[in-house]
Formats: C-alpha cells, sequence, structure tokens
C-alpha cells in the first residue's frame, strides 16, 4: 500500500466537469428548477476564477447537452437567459480576469443573440493569454465525433487529405476541443455514475471523480478536495 499523501500526479492542466444537480436541489427547497441552474450558475463563476487561481490551463464545463433539449420550452429558455447573462458579463470581464472563453458544440443550434455574444467573446479571447474555460452547449460527445468524421470525409472526398493520414492527431482536429491539453480530470457531481455523452473521444484516459454534491452545494474546498484526489491516482496509460 501507498503511503498516505503520497503524491503520485503532478496536478491536472485540464479539468472537466459535468455540473450536474441543480432540478433537484432547488426541488429540495420547494423552488422552480430554474432556481437551481440560476444558483449553478454562480458556483460556475467560483469555480472558474478558483480554478484560475490554482493554475489549471484549462476548465471544460458541461452546460446544456443534446439530449437537454428534450426538456420543457421553459426550462431550455431559462437556460439560454443565463448564458446570455453570463455572456454579456465575460465581454466586460474576461480580460481583467484573464480568462479566454470558449464554446464547444452546435453553434447553430444556439440563439442569435447568444451566437453574437459568443462570436465577441471568441475575438476578445485572442488577445487573453490565460486560462481557457470552454463551455460545452448544445454539445453531444457522439455529435462532435460524427461531425469530424464527417469534415474529414468531406476533406478525402475534395482530394485534400488522405484516409492513411487520418491519425489520433489528425482526428483530434477536427473535434470541438482541437487545441485543448489533454483532459486529466472528469469530475461528475449529482451522484450519478455516467458520463451523459460529455466528451467521450478526450476521457479515454482521464481519471474519472464522482461526487453525491449537487452542483449548487459545490465548493471550492470540493474542487481541492477531487484535485487532490487526481495527485494521490496513479497514471498509468496501459503501461505498468
Ligand atoms: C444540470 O442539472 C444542468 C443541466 C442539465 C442543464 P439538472 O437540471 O440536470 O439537475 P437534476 O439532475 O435534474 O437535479
Ligand atoms: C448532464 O446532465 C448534462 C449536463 C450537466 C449539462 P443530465 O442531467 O442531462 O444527465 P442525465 O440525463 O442524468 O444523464
Ligand atoms: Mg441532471
Amino acid at each position: 500500500m501507498r503511503p498516505t499523501g503520497a503524491q503520485d500526479c503532478p496536478p491536472p492542466r485540464h479539468v472537466a466537469i459535468i455540473m450536474d444537480g441543480n432540478g433537484r436541489w432547488a426541488e429540495a427547497r420547494g423552488r422552480p428548477r430554474r432556481a437551481g441552474h440560476v444558483a449553478g450558475s454562480e458556483t460556475f463563476r467560483t469555480i472558474a476564477t478558483h480554478a484560475k487561481n490554482r493554475g489549471l490551463a484549462a476548465l471544460t464545463v458541461y452546460a446544456f447537452s443534446t439530449e437537454n433539449r428534450q426538456r420543457p420550452p421553459a426550462e431550455i429558455r431559462g437556460i439560454f437567459v443565463l448564458l446570455e447573462k453570463y455572456l454579456r458579463e465575460a465581454v466586460d470581464s474576461m480580460e481583467r480576469d484573464g480568462i479566454r472563453l470558449r464554446f464547444l458544440g452546435d453553434r447553430d443550434a444556439m440563439p442569435p443573440a447568444a451566437r453574437r455574444l459568443a462570436e465577441q467573446t471568441d475575438l476578445i479571447s485572442q488577445r487573453i493569454d490565460g486560462m481557457t474555460v470552454s463551455v460545452a452547449f448544445h454539445y453531444g460527445g457522439q455529435d462532435e465525433i460524427l461531425r469530424a468524421a464527417r469534415l474529414l470525409a468531406e476533406r478525402c472526398r475534395e482530394g485534400k487529405l488522405a484516409p492513411p493520414d487520418i491519425d489520433h492527431a489528425c482526428f483530434e482536429q477536427a473535434l470541438y476541443t482541437a487545441g485543448l491539453p489533454p483532459l486529466d480530470l472528469l469530475i461528475r457531481l449529482g451522484g450519478e455514475l455516467r458520463l451523459s455523452n460529455f466528451l467521450l473521444w478526450q476521457a479515454a484516459y482521464a481519471e474519472l471523480y464522482f461526487s453525491d454534491i449537487l452542483w449548487p452545494d459545490f465548493t471550492t474546498a470540493d474542487f481541492d478536495a477531487a484535485l487532490a484526489a487526481y495527485q494521490n491516482r496513479r497514471r498509468r496509460f496501459g503501461g505498468v
């Protein structure tokens, strides 16, 4: 047995979070689900700032999945309102905070106002040299892989690429996450033990950390506990 406190891994560079449990958090308080999403968006702001202070290179959060489109229209509208509010604030604050913002997912499915704001934050991000916060919105891991396959097939059809040249690096360039560091740690809140279609390719060798905490209750200390657990893991990548 390893001595307790032995730190096998250097700190993670790229952490992803499935921010789950907003609805149950609200329901437990007799409040509408929307209240849970409002509280969850505050937690996101707190954790993003904390992750930057911890020196992470990248934080990627799951905010809305391709499957979440099945939710009641009123709940979806509420989530879009929160996204736009966050984007409007980010336009003003991201440069000061040194946070680059990126969106992973189907932009065409975003409401036009949010899409325009995301284009603005893309431009501002080019001027920033800091942690990248990626928000997965209208994101699905299977969608992402299909989209990459179509993109590469199209390039082959045009004669710009030959099938034998499609290796790991080439495929990763066609994913939404192109250019981000490899995913080290994937945290899921809310008690479910599944990936729910998040970062299927990228999670191939990520360390997984599950917690029963509902996302709005998640604190900076809880985040640090996940980082500490990660550092006590031994990553073998199939070796010995
Ligand atoms: C996660 O919280 C946020 C989104 C999926 C948009 P949920 O809304 O899934 O909350 P629970 O799982 O129902 O508690
Ligand atoms: C995953 O949570 C998606 C997000 C956190 C955005 P869900 O609540 O949608 O996942 P399932 O339905 O429990 O798998
Ligand atoms: Mg959920």
